[in-house]
């Protein structure tokens, strides 16, 4: 038996960590063989890479996006040889929170060329590919109008405001890019709304991971 490699991407505040808690639950109670993780920041050099790139304001510097790009992907190349290549080859359901499509979506908004991201894809992904990638979808003033509700709840000390701040110009530009890696990849991408009710969000998901697991040989009936 294979493992199978799931993604989940979308804009901040739409979503995400509930739908992912949410699936890793319901596959644990079938007794499956969940890997939960997430970018930037599934392994210890993630944890601090993380850490740099939501807290990099501290410093002050501006830092090119070239340079931004390399410590995501950094990030995802070590995540990908500890964490997901591993877990694959035990024949687990890998779930990660964000992969590359949101490196396509953010760096690539913030100007770095297609072409640069599919020669770092070459080095580091090597023609590994998600089986799925749930993303949920949702306009930026909604979902950063979460976000901030969020981040008040946490107090204004939480370092992860940094992309919060950006502009919503700049999220409507990330949402764009998401929307056309979905159209690119309508077999790999299930597009999800996510502004429906929470209930509504996860049953959308389940209809698109249940047949995936099936066909992978996982019992989910
Ligand atoms: P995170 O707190 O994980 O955001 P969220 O809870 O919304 O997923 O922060 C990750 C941030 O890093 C988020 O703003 C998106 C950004 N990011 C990139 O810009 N490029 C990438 O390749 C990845 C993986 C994340």
């Amino acid at each position: 038996m294979q493992g199978v490699f799931i993604t989940i991407e979308g804009v901040e505040g739409s979503g995400k960590s509930t739908q992912l808690l949410r699936l890793s639950e319901r596959l644990r109670r079938l007794g499956l063989p969940v890997v939960v993780s997430k970018e930037p920041g599934g392994t210890a050099l993630g944890r601090e890479l993380r850490r740099l790139l939501l807290e990099r304001h501290v410093s002050g510097e501006t830092w090119c996006p070239e340079a931004e790009l390399l410590l995501f992907y950094a990030d995802r190349a070590q995540h990908l040889e500890t964490v997901i290549r591993p877990a694959l080859a035990e024949a687990k359901i890998v779930l990660v929170d964000r992969f590359e499509d949101s490196t396509r979506a953010y760096q690539g908004a913030s100007g770095v060329p297609e072409s640069s991201l599919d020669r770092l894809n070459d080095v580091v992904l090597r023609g590994l590919k998600p089986h799925l990638t749930v993303m949920l979808d949702m306009d930026p003033e909604g979902s950063l109008q979460r976000v901030e509700v969020r981040n008040l709840a946490l107090g204004s000390e939480y370092a992860e405001t940094r992309f919060d701040e950006a502009t919503l110009d700049f999220h409507r530009r990330v949402r764009n890019r998401f929307l056309i890696i979905a159209q690119k990849h309508p077999n790999r991408v299930a597009l999800i709304p996510a502004r429906n009710p929470v209930d509504q969000v996860e049953a959308s998901i389940w209809v698109r991971v249940a047949p995936l697991l099936r066909s992978a040989g996982f019992g989910v009936d």
